[in-house]
């Protein structure tokens, strides 16, 4: 089975790892220093907090934005679960703003047209929670504008798009977001095995969510409330978790963000020959780079409307060729939990007209010449 993403190990990957093994620290180490340093020096931006996924970076930036019961959060509905359900650890709503139809990201008109009515309805979101999809920037400029004009903060969901660049910057470089998280599940850009990263500009923020990471306790003396009675003395402040990344998972991160050029390198010559190969076949294909470099974390095509068979027949067909296709993402407000909170199915319904057509196809930096002509052959045969 051609596999639609999976990771990339190298000699030296298994080599960082193996030192980390060899070291006095598997966590709590020198690793997870260094590889914060390393992402943020990568993309530009000042502080960096790695976590062991990048849904508990989700929930310590909620955290660290006072997201609380009574407050309400803005996501796509064609995302993960953990895009939304991070504003729900914190006892806070969610409500989502439907997609563009053409780049699968949140639409601009419809969070301007939805601000407008939140405002006069007197409940505005705190945070909105934009996703890269597939690894494509959402549209952060004119977000921008809006969250200063109606004050509400931006936690930019690019775990599909580290490596991506917006306007010239990276993801996570840019400041557009009051923070950037990254993911780095084996199938994303580079992998931790589990694990992702918060990026801010706001040093405050940076702090709460390495409170956020670790029980919410302190060892820095001007932090502290108390006189310390010993030098093993620590203090705790506020609410904390363990959500720390271990320095073995922070030692294959580092080795692997040596090699991010070559994965994003790789994954755009797959997407350039899907691109040509598909180009007569009836499929949406996914939209050309605009306002950036995506970082081509995925490869969803929609059957075109002219094509008769149904969606599952076209994807089990694929999967019978070898062709480990995938589906990204059932819209999040038609999930049980979230139609128990009251939403319903047509509330969303570009994210529900792009689902009910979509198939992910292979693409992975893995992926060789043959295993790339494997996926076109297939495709071809399903779609004559
Ligand atoms: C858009 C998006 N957000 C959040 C997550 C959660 O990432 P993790 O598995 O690192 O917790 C994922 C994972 O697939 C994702 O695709």
């Amino acid at each position: 089975m051609i596999q639609y993403g999976r990771q990339q190990i190298a000699p030296e990957d298994i080599e960082a790892v193996r030192a980390v093994l060899a070291s006095d620290f598997l966590t709590q180490g020198p690793a997870v220093p260094a590889f914060e340093q390393a992402v943020a020096r990568y993309v530009g931006a000042p502080h960096a907090v790695a976590v062991n996924s990048a849904t508990s970076a989700l929930h310590v930036a909620c955290i660290a934005l006072d997201v609380g019961p009574g407050d309400v959060v803005w996501t796509s509905p064609n995302s993960f679960l953990a895009s939304a359900n991070c504003a729900r650890y914190c006892g806070a709503d969610v409500d989502f703003v439907d997609i563009d139809p053409v780049d699968l990201n949140m639409s601009v008109p419809a969070l301007r047209e939805k601000l407008a009515r939140a405002k006069a309805g007197g409940r505005l979101p705190k945070v909105l929670i934009p996703v890269d999809f597939a690894g494509r920037s959402a549209q952060l400029a004119p977000m921008r504008e809006l969250a200063d004009a109606y004050g509400f903060a931006i936690v930019e969901d690019a775990s599909h798009a580290i490596g991506a660049t917006y306007h010239g910057a990276h993801v996570g470089g840019h400041g557009l977001a009051d923070v950037t998280v990254f993911s780095f599940h084996p199938v994303k850009i580079i992998t931790t095995a589990e694990g992702g990263l918060a990026l801010t500009h706001r040093p405050e923020l940076a702090r709460r969510m390495e409170l956020a990471r670790s029980h919410g306790m302190t060892r820095d003396t001007a932090e502290m409330s108390g006189t310390p009675d010993g030098p093993w003395y620590y203090e705790q402040h506020s609410l904390g978790w363990n959500y720390r990344l271990t320095d073995l998972q922070a030692a294959l991160g580092t080795s692997q963000l040596l090699r991010i050029e070559e994965f994003l390198a790789r994954r755009h010559a797959v997407r350039a020959r899907y691109d040509t190969a598909f180009a007569g076949l009836p499929l949406v294909l996914p939209p050309p780079d605009a306002e950036g470099r995506s970082a081509l974390h995925l490869y969803p095509v929609q059957l075109a409307p002219q094509v008769t068979r149904d969606r599952r027949a076209v994807f089990e067909g694929l999967r019978a060729r070898g062709i480990g296709v995938n589906v990204h993402y059932i819209p999040i407000h038609t999930q049980p939990y979230y139609q128990a909170l009251g939403f319903r199915r047509g509330d969303f319904p570009a994210a529900e007209a792009y689902y009910a057509r979509a198939i992910t196809l292979p693409l992975h930096a893995g992926m060789s010449d043959a295993d790339v002509e494997a996926v076109i052959a297939a495709v071809r045969a399903e779609l004559a």
